[in-house]
C-alpha cells in the first residue's frame, strides 16, 4: 500500500492560530477542531497581538477574522504576509460575515489562501483546514529537503575545491622538485661521465687493465643513469602537458633506415637480425621526427632485448594509390607477452619480469614514454602478442588506420602474396 503523502499524525500535530474578536466564535472553532483531533490550537481575540505571537509560534495555519475593532483584519493579513519568508507557504484562512466580492478579492490579493463565510458549517471548516494543512506540510517537507540538498551540494563543492587545490599545489611542487633535482643530478652526473671518459683514454699510460675496466663501468653506468633521469623528466613533462610537438614533413623510410643503422652500431646482440619492409610508394608525414625516432628506437630496443635469437621486422603500411602512411609495425619473434600483461606494460615502471628473476636490463619506462609521445603526435601505439612466438607493436598514424587484431594478423601483413594469381602477375 502506498503511504499517504501526509500522515494523520502530522496533521493533528499542526500548530493552528485562530484570531477573532468574538470569544464565542473562538470557542466554537476550538471545539470543532478539538473534536477532529487537532491538539495544538491557539486563540487570540486582540488583533494587535497577532504578529508578535505568530513570530513566536510559527503557526502552520492562521484562521483570521477580517472585521475586528482594534485593528483591521486586512492590516493583520498584510503584516503576516510580510513577516513570512518568500519560500514559505503560510496558509491564511480568512473568515468573514461580509460575503461581498470586493472584500474577498482584496483579501486574496493580499495573500489569503481561502475563505469561510459566517455562520460557518463544521464539516466545511474542517475540510478547508485539512486541505490547506496538507499543502503546507508538503511544502515544508520540500523546503527542508531542498535545504538538506543545498547543504550537501555546498559541502561536496567545498570538498572538491579543497582536493583540486591540494592536487594543484602538489603538481606545482612536483614540477619545481623535478626541475631542481634534474639540475642537481645532471650536473654532477655529466662530470662523472666526462671524467670517466677522460680517464679511459689513459693519457699518462699509468692505469692498469683492471682500472680501465672499472672506469669503463663507471662510464656505462653513468650513461644508463643519465638515460633514466631523462626518461623520468620527459614523462613528467608529458604528464604536465608541456611536451611540445614540432611538425614538419618526415620521410619515414629514411627514419627507419637511419634508426636501425644507429642501433646496430651500438648493439652487442648480433643474433637478432632486422628485416625491413617498406611499401613501393611512401608519402612523407607531417610530424615530429625526433619523437618518432625515439618511439622507433624504444620498440626496436625491446624487440632485440626480448628475442633470444631469430629476427624482427620493421614494416610500414601505406594507403594504396596515395602512399599515405597508415601504420608502422615492429614485429619480433621473441618471448612474447601474456594477454593479461599486454595493456599494463604501457604503464610507467611496469615490467613483466620483476625482482631478482629479471634477466633483461631496463627501467620499464620505454613503452610508457613511447605511448605518451605517440599521443602527443596524435598517433596511437598498440600491441598484440603470442607468448612463446613473439610480439608486434604498431604505431597508427591515421584515425582510419587499423591495428592488427592478433600476432598472426600482424605477420600476414608482410607475408608474400601467394594465393592471388592476379597480384603475382603484376
Ligand atoms: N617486444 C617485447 N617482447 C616481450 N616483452 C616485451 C616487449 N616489449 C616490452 N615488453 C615487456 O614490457 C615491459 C615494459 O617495456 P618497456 O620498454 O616500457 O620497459 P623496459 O624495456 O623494461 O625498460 P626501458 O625501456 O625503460 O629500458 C618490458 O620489461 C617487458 O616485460
Ligand atoms: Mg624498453
Amino acid at each position: 500500500m502506498p503511504q499517504p503523502p501526509v500522515s494523520p499524525e502530522q496533521l493533528k500535530d499542526a500548530c493552528l492560530l485562530l484570531v477573532d474578536d468574538e470569544q464565542a466564535n473562538l470557542t466554537l472553532l476550538r471545539l470543532i477542531l478539538g473534536r477532529a483531533g487537532y491538539t495544538r490550537v491557539h486563540t487570540l481575540s486582540d488583533a494587535r497581538d497577532v504578529l508578535p505571537l505568530a513570530r513566536a509560534l510559527n503557526p502552520d495555519l492562521v484562521v483570521l477574522d477580517l472585521r475586528m475593532p482594534t485593528m483591521s483584519g486586512f492590516t493583520v493579513l498584510e503584516g503576516l504576509v510580510e513577516q513570512t519568508a518568500p519560500d514559505e507557504f503560510l496558509p491564511i484562512l480568512v473568515v468573514t460575515g461580509d460575503a461581498s466580492q470586493t472584500a474577498r478579492q482584496r483579501a486574496l490579493k493580499l495573500g489569503a489562501k481561502d475563505f469561510l463565510t459566517k455562520p460557518f458549517e463544521a464539516t466545511e471548516v474542517l475540510l478547508r483546514i485539512h486541505n490547506l494543512l496538507v499543502t503546507r506540510i508538503l511544502h515544508e517537507s520540500l523546503r527542508s529537503q531542498n535545504e538538506r540538498l543545498e547543504a550537501k551540494v555546498k559541502e561536496r563543492t567545498e570538498q572538491l575545491e579543497r582536493v583540486a587545490k591540494q592536487a594543484e599545489e602538489a603538481n606545482r611542487a612536483k614540477s619545481v622538485f623535478l626541475a631542481t633535482m634534474s639540475h642537481e643530478l645532471l650536473t654532477p652526473l655529466n662530470a662523472v661521465i666526462g671524467f670517466a671518459n677522460e680517464l679511459q683514454k689513459n693519457h699518462a699510460g699509468n692505469l692498469l687493465p683492471q682500472d680501465l675496466t672499472y672506469v669503463q663501468r663507471i662510464s656505462s653506468n653513468g650513461m644508463h643513469l643519465l638515460r633514466v633521469i631523462n626518461d623520468v623528466l620527459d614523462l613528467s613533462k608529458v604528464e604536465a602537458g608541456r611536451m611540445e610537438v614540432e611538425r614538419m614533413p618526415v620521410a619515414l623510410d629514411r627514419v627507419v633506415k637511419e634508426t636501425l643503422n644507429e642501433m646496430e652500431g651500438r648493439s652487442v646482440r648480433t643474433a637478432v637480425v632486422p628485416r625491413v619492409s617498406l611499401p613501393p610508394s611512401l608519402a612523407s608525414i607531417d610530424s615530429d621526427e625526433g619523437k618518432l625516432r625515439r618511439v622507433l628506437a624504444n620498440l626496436v630496443d625491446n624487440a632485440v632485448k626480448f628475442t633470444e635469437s631469430g629476427s624482427f621486422r620493421v614494416g610500414i603500411i601505406s594507403e594504396p594509390g596515395t602512399g599515405r602512411p597508415l601504420r608502422l609495425d615492429v614485429i619480433d619473434t621473441g618471448i612474447g607477452i601474456a594477454p593479461d600483461r599486454l595493456e599494463r606494460i604501457f604503464d610507467a615502471f611496469e615490467q613483466v619480469e620483476s625482482g631478482t628473476r629479471r634477466r633483461h636490463e631496463g627501467t620499464g619506462l620505454g613503452l610508457s614514454i613511447s605511448r605518451a609521445l605517440c599521443e602527443a603526435m596524435d598517433f596511437r601505439l598498440t600491441a598484440v602478442s603470442e607468448p612463446g612466438r613473439g610480439s608486434a607493436f604498431s604505431v597508427l598514424f591515421a584515425p582510419d588506420a587499423e591495428a592488427p587484431r592478433s600476432y598472426d594478423d600482424a605477420l600476414r601483413a608482410y607475408a608474400p602474396a601467394t594465393s592471388d594469381p592476379g597480384a603475382r602477375g603484376s
